[in-house]
């Protein structure tokens, strides 16, 4: 049983903590964060702006830049742990093993350079093949991302596709290598909403096609509810739940999570619930759960004294005192 378990994950993160050193200060920004994916599994993190879902992602990556100080018990990834890695041997995991798809990632193709040409840069940067197996492979990955004629339209420049046709071309760079993991940090913010979905849908399918395990980060519960196995809630650093989606979306437990779900826009109701105020700053000293602030429900526990996650069957972990029977 553990040997299956031990075969089966594919990432896991252990006490994740994460600060930013300044002149002056050190800013805590992620909060003993722990979670792991299985293989073949899509996990949906989701937050408001600011909550630490891009940090927590770059870190994994070791990508953060030098004034970070990120300490964690491990991060494996494939059984490794990547903390004790070599830039060198990152490197081979980076594009490789573990692809990801930055914030913004609109900004990076180049207009100057066909999606060809892109694409078959990052296929021979990690893999020996000549320029005519590279344009194969190309033409493959634009062909697993829906892009109709892709034999055609490898030699367009940027210009000549839409927002979400671009978002499609960098998905194929990210398949292009055949990654284990692909990290999407917002991958659909700049595309309008009808093609926001047509882009999870194709996530869900390479995962379903593939067995790509795949983690999307996104502000927006309604986006991943269709596609995720598993969500994370984060709030200001920490995780606030998280649980199997089908559990999540059928019990949500936190009030924050209840708070997003009902800021969804429903067919039935023009009226949209908000979660009142704004999360806190990292320069903010909140006493307590970090939530009670804003929480309708918050006692005078909730004040004093921060939850801590803790779990119930069914692998559901909720950080709040309202579940706390002590
Ligand atoms: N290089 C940095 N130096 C100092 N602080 C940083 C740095 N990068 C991020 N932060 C801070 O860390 C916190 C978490 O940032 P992060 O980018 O992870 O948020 P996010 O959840 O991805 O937000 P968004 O949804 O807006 O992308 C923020 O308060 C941010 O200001
Ligand atoms: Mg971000």
């Amino acid at each position: 049983m553990s040997y299956n378990k031990f075969i089966m994950t594919m990432l896991e993160v252990k006490n994740l903590n994460i600060a930013f050193a300044s002149d002056d200060e050190v800013l805590s920004v992620v909060k003993n964060v722990s979670f792991s994916l299985s293989k073949g599994k899509l996990l949906g993190i989701v937050g408001e702006s600011g909550c630490g879902k891009s940090v927590t992602l770059m870190s994994v990556l070791r990508l953060l830049p030098k004034n970070a100080l990120v300490n964690a018990e491990y991060i494996n990834f494939n059984g490794q742990n990547l903390l004790n890695l070599t830039e060198e041997n990152l490197q081979t995991v980076r594009g490789n093993k573990i692809a990801l798809i930055p914030q913004d990632p609109l900004t990076s193709l180049n207009p100057l350079y066909t999606v060809g040409d892109q694409i078959m840069e990052v296929i021979m940067l990690h893999q020996k093949v000549d320029k005519k197996h590279a344009r194969a492979l190309a033409i493959e990955a634009l062909r697993q991302v829906n892009i109709p004629e892709p034999d055609r339209r490898i030699d367009e420049y940027p210009h000549q596709f839409s927002g979400g046709m671009c978002q499609r071309v960098i998905i194929a760079m990210a398949l292009s290598c055949h990654p284990d993991l692909i990290i999407a940090d917002e991958p659909t913010t700049a595309l309008d909403v009808t093609v926001q979905a047509q882009i999870m849908k194709l996530f869900k399918e390479i995962q379903q096609k593939m067995g790509t395990s795949i983690i999307l980060v996104t502000h927006d519960l309604a986006l991943i509810s269709e596609v995720a196995d598993e969500v994370i809630v984060m709030y200001s650093g920490e995780i606030a739940e998280q649980a199997p989606a089908d559990v999540f979306f059928s019990n949500p437990k936190h009030p924050y999570s209840k708070g997003l779900l009902a800021s969804l826009p429903k067919a039935d109701e023009d009226r949209l619930c908000v979660i009142e105020g704004q999360p806190p700053s990292i320069r903010d000293r909140i006493s307590g759960c970090k939530f009670h602030p804003r929480c309708p429900f918050a006692f005078d526990r909730c004040k004093a004294e921060a939850p801590v996650l803790e779990f119930s069957d069914g692998g559901h972990g909720v950080s709040c005192w309202l579940y706390v029977k002590r």
